[in-house]
This record gives C-alpha cells, sequence and structure tokens, in this order.
C-alpha cells in the first residue's frame, strides 16, 4: 500500500516548533526561491497578504474547474493523493500513521480485566450449565452440603398495558428457582444463576442461548412459506461502534487481514450522515433521516419504534429469521433516551437479557457503558450469541442486525482489545462455511466522536468516515457477477448509509440483482436519489448534496480556486519545482526545471469552514517547467511549519522522448534529458 510521502526535504531543519521570525524567515527564502524562478517579477508580496484569504475567488466543486487538463489520466498516483477521487468529489489522501495521529495511537494498557477473569465458578455449553468444582476455593467454599445454585430463567412477557411507559422496553418475568450443585440442563434463552454458600449469595451469571424456535410467519404472504426453494443468502450486519475507517485498520489489524484476504470490498468513500449512532443508524435501517422519524413513523419522544418498516421486516416477510442485538442497553440505539420497542421486533432480541446482565452483574464502568458482565466482556457475550445464533440456524436464512458498542464507543484504542476476538469468529464462521452462503456487512456509524484526535484536521475527516466492509460469498461473485462488480466500482464512489439500505432491500429478493436487472437499472439511475444501491453504479459525479450529506459532514474537497499570484500559489509552486529537482537531482543527465507557469492553483476545502481546525491546509496546484514545457499537478499541504508533498507528483502531458536517457518509470514523467 502507499501512502503519503512525507515531505521529503527535512534540509531546511525547520522544526516543527516553529517562532514567528523563524517562520518568517522560511517565507523569505521560499520569497527568494520564488524571485528566481519568476525572474524576479513577484518579489513584492506584502506579507499581511499571506494570511488575508479575501483573494479566494469563485467556489468551484473540485473536479469540475474546466480546465482543459483532464485530471482523471494519471490514475497510477490516485491512491496516494485522495481517499476518492471522481468528479462529484474528492476525499483528500489520509495516512492511518500519519504525524498528527502517531502520538494517539497506542494500546490501552489502562483498560481494566474483568474481575475474576478465570476463577468463574460456573461454566456452559449449549445445552447445559455446570459448576466449576476447581473454583470452589476463590469463594471460600469448603462445605459441599451448604452449597446450591438456583437457575432463574427469565423473559421478555408478552401482555402489557401501558405502551407509553418508559421502561416499556425493559420489562421482565423471571420464573421460579431451580436449584441444582453440579449441572443443569438448560432449555431457556435467558437465564440468571446465582449460588449460595452457607446462605449468602458468592456469586453470580448470566447466560445467553440460541435456542432454534419455531418459524413464525409475519403476514399473510406466500414467499414465507417457500422460501426453500429461492436462492437467498444470510445477512449478517456487524456493526462497531464510533470506529473510522482507518482506526479500524490502526486497531484491528487482524480482523483487516482476514477480510482483505477473502476479498471483502471497502467502501472508500463511505460518509456519515448524522453526529452519532442513531442518525447513522435510521438512514440504513429505515432508509430516512432521524428528522424524517416524527412525520413517519415515531410521533414523538414518547413514541416506541413498533409502527417503523425496519429492513428486518422484509426480510421476515420473505421467510428469514431476524435478530437485533445489542451489547448494550443502557446506551443502545434504541433505548438510549427513547423508549425503544413495546412489541419484539426481530424473533431473536436481548434486550432484555442486556437490560437484566447490566443491571445485576455489570462490572466495569468505564465512562458510558459497562465492558464487562461479571468475569466476561459484554462484547464477547455479543460474539459468542452470533457464533452460536448461526449455528442453531444454521439450516434456514437469517438477516441479523448485531451492534457491539461498550468497548469501543469511548475510546479510540479500546478496538485493540477486540481484535483477536473478531478474528477467531470470522475464521470459524469462514470454517463452518457459514460464509459461503452469508453476506457480512462488517462496519461502523462514525469515527471517535471526541478527544484530542478530534481537534487534528484528520481527527475530524476521520470522524465522518466510519468504516464498511461487504464480503460476499464465491457464488454470489459469479452469479450476480454485475452487481459485484459495481459494489467493487463504489468502493471509491461517494457513499452512505442510504445506500446500504438500498443494498440491502435488493438482497432481500436476489431477482433484483440478476445481471440483466442490474443492467437495466444501471442504465436508468436517478443520479440525485439520495439512496443508490451498491450494486448499481453510483454516478461519479455524485456530490454531497446529491447523496444526502449535509455540508457539515460532508468530507469531499471543495476547491477555492486562488489567485496564481498569491503568496500561498508562489510558494507552493516553488516547493513543487523543488520536489522536482529533488527527485533529478542525483541524475545528472537531466536538466534542472524551473518554473515557467503557474497553471492553477486550487486550495481543497473540507466542510464547513467554520469549524476551527488545526492542522494543514490543501492545495491542488499545476505548473508548467522549462526546458521540456512539461505539465504537472501535485497536491501540497502547508503544515504550521512546512510545505509537503501529499502523494506522488503527476505529470498532466505527455513527456515523449523528453525522457529517453532514464529507464526510471517515475523518473521518467519528470526527467528532461540535457
Ligand atoms: C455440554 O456439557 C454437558 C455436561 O458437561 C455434556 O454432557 C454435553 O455433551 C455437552 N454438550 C455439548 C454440545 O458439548
Ligand atoms: C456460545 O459459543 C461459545 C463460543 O463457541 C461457547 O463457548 C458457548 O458455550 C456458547 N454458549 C451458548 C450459550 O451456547
Ligand atoms: C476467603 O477467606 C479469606 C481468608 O479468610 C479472605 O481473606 C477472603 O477475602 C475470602 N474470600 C472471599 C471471596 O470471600
Ligand atoms: C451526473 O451524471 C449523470 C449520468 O451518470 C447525468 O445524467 C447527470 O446529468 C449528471 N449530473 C450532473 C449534475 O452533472
Ligand atoms: C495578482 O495579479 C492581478 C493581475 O493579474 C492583480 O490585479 C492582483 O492585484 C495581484 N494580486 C496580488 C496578491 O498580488
Amino acid at each position: 500500500m502507499s501512502w503519503i510521502a512525507a515531505g521529503r526535504g527535512g534540509g531546511d531543519g525547520i522544526t516543527p516548533l516553529l517562532s514567528a521570525s523563524s517562520s518568517l524567515s522560511v517565507r523569505l527564502r521560499y520569497l527568494f526561491l520564488i524571485a528566481t524562478v519568476f525572474g524576479g517579477s513577484y518579489i513584492i508580496i506584502s506579507l499581511s497578504n499571506y494570511t488575508n484569504i479575501s483573494f479566494l475567488e469563485n467556489e468551484v466543486q473540485f473536479g469540475i474547474s474546466g480546465s482543459s487538463i483532464d485530471i482523471h489520466q494519471n490514475l497510477e498516483t490516485y491512491n496516494e493523493r485522495f481517499t476518492i477521487r471522481t468528479k462529484g468529489c474528492s476525499i483528500p489522501a489520509l495516512h492511518p500513521y500519519d504525524e498528527s495521529i502517531k502520538k494517539f495511537v497506542k494500546f490501552p494498557r489502562g483498560i481494566k480485566q474483568c474481575p475474576n477473569t478465570n476463577k468463574a465458578l460456573l461454566n456452559n455449553n449449549r445445552t447445559h450449565i455446570w459448576v466449576l468444582h476447581e473454583n470452589k476455593q476463590h469463594y471460600n467454599i469448603s462445605d459441599e452440603r451448604i452449597f446450591s445454585c438456583c437457575y432463574r430463567a427469565f423473559f421478555r412477557p408478552s401482555a402489557v398495558e401501558d405502551i407509553e411507559s418508559p421502561r416499556i422496553d425493559n420489562r421482565v418475568q423471571y420464573k421460579d428457582c431451580v436449584y441444582f450443585d453440579n449441572y443443569i440442563k438448560v432449555s431457556d434463552e435467558f437465564v440468571r444463576v446465582s449460588c449460595n454458600f452457607d446462605s449468602i449469595e458468592v456469586y453470580q451469571q448470566f447466560f445467553l442461548f440460541a435456542p432454534h424456535k419455531e418459524f413464525v410467519s409475519h403476514g399473510t404472504d406466500e414467499w414465507a412459506t417457500s422460501k426453500g426453494d429461492k436462492q437467498a443468502y444470510n445477512v449478517i450486519i456487524m456493526g462497531i461502534d464510533a470506529v473510522s475507517r482507518l482506526n479500524f485498520h490502526r486497531t484491528m489489524p487482524k480482523t483487516l487481514q482476514f477480510l482483505k484476504t477473502r476479498g471483502a470490498v471497502e467502501l472508500l468513500g463511505y460518509n456519515k450522515v448524522g453526529d452519532n449512532t442513531f442518525p447513522n443508524l435510521m438512514p440504513l435501517l429505515l432508509g430516512i433521516k432521524d428528522t424524517e422519524l416524527r412525520t413517519t413513523c415515531f410521533p414523538s419522544e414518547k413514541s416506541t419504534f413498533d409502527n417503523c418498516p425496519f429492513v428486518w421486516e422484509w426480510f421476515k416477510q420473505s421467510g428469514y429469521y431476524t435478530a437485533l442485538v445489542e451489547d448494550s442497553s443502557s446506551i443502545g440505539s434504541f433505548n438510549y433516551f427513547k423508549n425503544g420497542f413495546g412489541h419484539t421486533p426481530t424473533d431473536y432480541y436481548i434486550h432484555t437479557f442486556i437490560h437484566e446482565a447490566e443491571k445485576y452483574s455489570g462490572k466495569i464502568k468505564d465512562f458510558n457503558s459497562y465492558l464487562c458482565m461479571n468475569e466476561k466482556y459484554f462484547f464477547q457475550v455479543l460474539l459468542d450469541y452470533i457464533e452460536n445464533l448461526t449455528l442453531a440456524l444454521k439450516s434456514s436464512k437469517l438477516f441479523g442486525f448485531f451492534w457491539e458498542i461498550t468497548m469501543s464507543h469511548d475510546y479510540l484504542n479500546y478496538p485493540m482489545v477486540m481484535d483477536t476476538s473478531y478474528e477467531l469468529l470470522l475464521n470459524r464462521l469462514d470454517a463452518s462455511k457459514y460464509l459461503h452462503e452469508t453476506i457480512l456487512v462488517l462496519l461502523s456509524d462514525h469515527g471517535i466522536r471526541w478527544g484530542e484526535i478530534r481537534s487534528t484536521k484528520q481527527g475530524r475527516l476521520e470522524e465522518r468516515l466510519p468504516f464498511v466492509y461487504i464480503l460476499t460469498p464465491h457464488s454470489f461473485r459469479e452469479k450476480y457477477s454485475a452487481a459485484y462488480n459495481n459494489l467493487k466500482l463504489n468502493s471509491r464512489r461517494l457513499t452512505t448509509p442510504f445506500d446500504l439500505h438500498e443494498t440491502l432491500n435488493d438482497l432481500v429478493d436476489l431477482k433484483n440483482i440478476e445481471n440483466e436487472n442490474i443492467i437495466f437499472r444501471g442504465e436508468n439511475i436517478y443520479a440525485t436519489k439520495r439512496g443508490i444501491s451498491l450494486f448499481l453504479p453510483v454516478p461519479d459525479n455524485r456530490t454531497c448534496e446529491m447523496a444526502g450529506i449535509d455540508d457539515h459532514w460532508c468530507t469531499c474537497h471543495r476547491g477555492k480556486k486562488l489567485s496564481t499570484n498569491s503568496s500561498e500559489a508562489l510558494e507552493a509552486a516553488a516547493h513543487l519545482v523543488r520536489e522536482l529537482n529533488l527527485m533529478l537531482y542525483v541524475h545528472t543527465q537531466c536538466a534542472k526545471l524551473s518554473l515557467a507557469e503557474l497553471v492553477d492553483i486550487t486550495e481543497m476545502e473540507v466542510g464547513t469552514p467554520r469549524e476551527k481546525e488545526i492542522g494543514w491546509r490543501e492545495f491542488m496546484v499545476t505548473v508548467r517547467t522549462l526546458p521540456g514545457n512539461g505539465i504537472f499537478e501535485a497536491t501540497l499541504r502547508q503544515t504550521s511549519s512546512d510545505w509537503m508533498l501529499a502523494g506522488t507528483i503527476s505529470r498532466l502531458n505527455l513527456y515523449g522522448k523528453q525522457s529517453q536517457c532514464i529507464h526510471n518509470y517515475q523518473l521518467k514523467l519528470y526527467c528532461y534529458c540535457k
């Protein structure tokens, strides 16, 4: 993978702790350089102009700047300078270990272990719970006769009177104790076990089971019964809250590696559409903005979500089992300052379980959430459940929405703790061949929203660019090749949760994405539609506005053309020429280049300028040099202390025979043979 080439120079000896006066001298040095290349004609530049942006001219959407130069020509350098680069949206290149970010990345050594790890008094498999007699010593259990455990199943009672009660979703009913002192056979979904020694409770734990339930069809459609004949894939969505694309790369490298080797498609231009979880999940699960809920299915804050047509309803009607699973109840997506569901939304719904487990066995409250259910991490409860549920429903189809919150929600580096567990789970799903019949979507809702990293420009961009991976089985890639090819294409298009919603819609009935239908639909695409299925070609000219992304969240560069005689322009052009010459320096057969014309300079801005930001400014500069009239384009970053090249330098016109004397493919672009 290639990343931004940091400024090679360093020859300036500029330290990051620049004082005003040294920065002035640096600037003057550039001016001197410029003076020579411009033949002295621009040497008089008012330094006060340096910070004055009044010369910024008309705002243009980058990429359609009207220049005759085809900026898409140099595809080989595209990876390095842009995350995505389309007609409608360019997102700057970001390096996961950018200088401004590096210092925030470290393993969270301070994270507390769950209490009594390795000292659990009980263990379980899919059918039994038993006492770990060897661990009794840790609880001072000395006498067998006065030791016993109480197995209590609990459940979500169905009949409810007061649908408006804020506690509606937390309702619970416990069954009577069944006592055991060695092991017990399990026949319930949710179980709480407490163990007493000498009439004192010494241990308590919650157990979550994934029984095979009888299929209850919703409504009266004929599809449900005919599912058996139809081709269908399980659809498994695994969310990890608050993880940007690059933070996923940094903190979960093993999981990333798994996805990469299996050929998962990564959405590089996936832009969030709202601040936190809720306004990003509603577009994904309902296809509407949170602000549109009021007029649709969620009339007031006191409402429950029962009347909202979530995606799982479609799958249900199409004969799928459904699951809605989060590892937190207190800050659950539907329960944090909201009333959740009155009815039970899906076949498998564990809110009741998590609520009780948090209440009685929640341990290590770290900022917003309990990390542990006694000796077990809540995220691990979730992962085990995914595995067990997929096993239980192996011969049926499952649509599952599984959302992890507890570990990742508040801290940039905590996802590191989960990496191995996610990798293990995915490996097991792979080994059991479950992934052969499954579309797996691994994603987040946004990046980390607070902490020091947010005051860097990259942190601000990362917050708006969550990760998304879509893993499809080989049979899918073959049979639905047109759809799959579009998905790959869209990896580098501007995309949103609204698109994912449409994508899920397409998976309900695979007829939608058969090749001939994809071709037909692709040709008739309605470019300004807010959500476009990722199985169709998302238009290259899509802008944030077309995609329903508010300016504030938009990570697309907006180009503001600068005057070519602005001080930024002169500095940037000089730096560009200097970088060219630095590369050519040792190749004495190449002529030293000088600036002949500053063709174009555009400042790349991201989102609204309202938000104060620390970090770099970025300029796209096009110059013509002599000898040879080469036209070069590059992105240059101006940090507080220096100019540097972001990525490589593109050549926009042909070099023909000019560089015969050199054989390095990169330098061929730049060298003018003497
Ligand atoms: C679960 O554990 C019980 C008791 O140890 C054992 O009899 C049973 O075979 C185990 N079941 C599975 C599926 O491993
Ligand atoms: C669920 O899966 C995990 C991991 O395989 C296993 O250890 C656990 O016993 C299972 N739990 C239940 C309740 O089936
Ligand atoms: C067990 O007994 C020891 C010694 O009396 C005591 O220090 C310890 O706290 C007890 N542990 C528990 C879990 O009660
Ligand atoms: C975007 O491209 C589509 C074709 O993909 C075209 O129909 C539409 O007019 C273009 N829109 C703009 C604003 O350029
Ligand atoms: C840039 O050049 C134009 C004429 O081409 C002139 O009007 C303008 O004042 C110059 N701006 C600066 C900052 O020198």
